[in-house]
């Protein structure tokens, strides 16, 4: 999302303003072109010189500059930006830009940009719950600024409450639809992720090696095009992503409940789950001692979430995720034909750079109508825009049933 994206990065005078600069790195890493305007107490925290180090390029102080004012003019950032973040932003700067006010370079970026921008505040508990900031927000709010919650914890004037500034990775996260095509606008995506654990007593499971970063990407990227998105998740070590309504399961009689449930008010789902199909006949209430443990499983199957909806489906989209160690083709095409899917992701798990938890992937899309298309290695992310792209394309070539619902 952020890539060749020119990013305005407003920094406000708050203790917060050195986590600025760990946002600033993750956007750089991301491709982003990113101009750091700082407010004159900003400049009591953080130095100019950190910003400009991790950005590459100069960063922006006073309204009236006689350089930056002749290289690009004191609005020409306002012009440029695809998006502008203010992280941290105080509860003074909440106030001006709420007021009308631009007395300062960042003010006057906000006021004149046309981009998104987006709010990210910290400050004293006392001041967030203020009723007067609590109004400027709601004002802001009101004209299409975006917010994001501080969150609860120990604030460095010694108080606890809601006041910090969220972590940068929850920024990054949250400001990416802002950049995205609103394409999947109106539609809600149900996506499954992660593996299930079936467990035999309460200390052992089944389980397998999925780490939920495929189906978490895919989650992200429908909410990045514009989804509402529902996550059904199974056991990962993988932090909720901003804005998604994030259901955590164990096992599989759990996630189908979940996913038969919430699929009533989906247009897509996803399958990015990797369910275990079989679960323990029985689960010993106390932990089995090697003494007296079995030598055998008795297992029993479980549902297969994707078949059911699969053979139910009407104007559910509908997607698989084939993890495959061989025969790909063959297994992909049987799975979409007999699961009554409209796309499959085909990858071969056996393989370094693809399948379980790796940051990579190597899949290949087959589809209902017959075509079948080989994308090279990518990251996860970059597979999952790949199919919500693929998706998008779907839905426009389905003729009836999905204007929304
Ligand atoms: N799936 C499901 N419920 C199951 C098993 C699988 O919904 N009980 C879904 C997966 O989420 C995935 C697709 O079905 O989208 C294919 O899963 P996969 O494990 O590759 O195949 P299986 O159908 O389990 O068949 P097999 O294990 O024989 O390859």
């Amino acid at each position: 999302m952020y890539a060749e994206k020119q990013v305005v990065l407003g920094v406000s005078g708050g203790i917060a303003a050195y986590k600025a600069a760990a946002l600033l790195r993750l956007l750089v890493r991301a491709g982003a072109d990113v101009h750091v305007v700082m407010t004159q107490n900003a400049q009591e925290f953080i130095t100019p010189l950190t910003f400009q180090t991790l950005s590459g390029n100069p960063v922006h102080t006073n309204l009236f500059n006689l350089i930056q004012e002749r290289e690009i003019g004191h609005i020409g950032l306002a012009d440029r930006a695809d998006l502008v973040l203010i992280a941290p932003a105080t509860a003074n700067l909440i106030g001006k830009v709420a007021s009308g006010l631009a007395d300062d370079l960042l003010t006057t970026t906000i006021m004149a940009t046309k981009a998104p921008v987006l709010f990210v505040p910290a400050m004293n508990t006392n001041m967030w719950e203020n009723p007067v900031c609590q109004q400027n927000r709601a004002k802001l709010s009101d004209y299409g600024y975006h917010f994001m919650q501080p969150v609860h914890g120990e604030l460095a004037c010694g108080w606890q409450g809601q006041g910090k500034m969220p972590e940068p990775e929850d920024i990054f996260d949250c400001a990416q639809p802002l950049l995205g095509t609103q394409d999947l606008g109106g539609k809600t995506v149900l996506v499954t992720a992660g593996p299930t654990r079936e467990e035999l007593d309460p200390v052992r499971f089944l389980s397998n090696y999925s780490s939920g970063k495929m189906g978490y990407a895919v989650a992200r990227a429908a909410r990045n095009h514009g989804a509402k998105v529902i996550l059904v998740s199974g056991p990962v070590h993988l932090t909720a992503p901003q804005n998604i309504e994030t259901i955590r399961v164990q096992t599989a009689n759990e996630m189908h409940a979940a996913v038969i449930t919430h699929a009533k008010r989906a247009d897509v789902v996803i399958k990015a789950a990797a369910v275990a199909d079989y679960r323990p006949a029985n689960r010993a209430d106390l932990k089995t001692k090697k003494s007296q443990g079995p030598t055998s499983l008795n297992l029993v199957q479980n549902p297969d979430i994707l078949d059911e909806l699969g053979q139910n489906k009407q104007d559910l989209l509908l997607v698989g995720f084939a993890a495959e160690t061989n025969d790909i083709r063959q297994n992909a095409k049987a799975k979409l034909t007999q699961k009554n899917l409209d796309l499959i992701v085909a990858n071969d798990v056996s393989l370094d750079d693809a399948g379980f938890d790796v940051e990579t992937n190597i899949v290949r899309f087959f589809s209902a109508d017959g075509t079948i298309e080989d994308l090279p290695k990518m990251s996860k992310d970059e597979v999952a825009e790949a199919l919500i792209k693929k998706l998008v394309t779907l839905m426009g070539q389905k003729p009836e049933g999905r204007s929304g619902r």
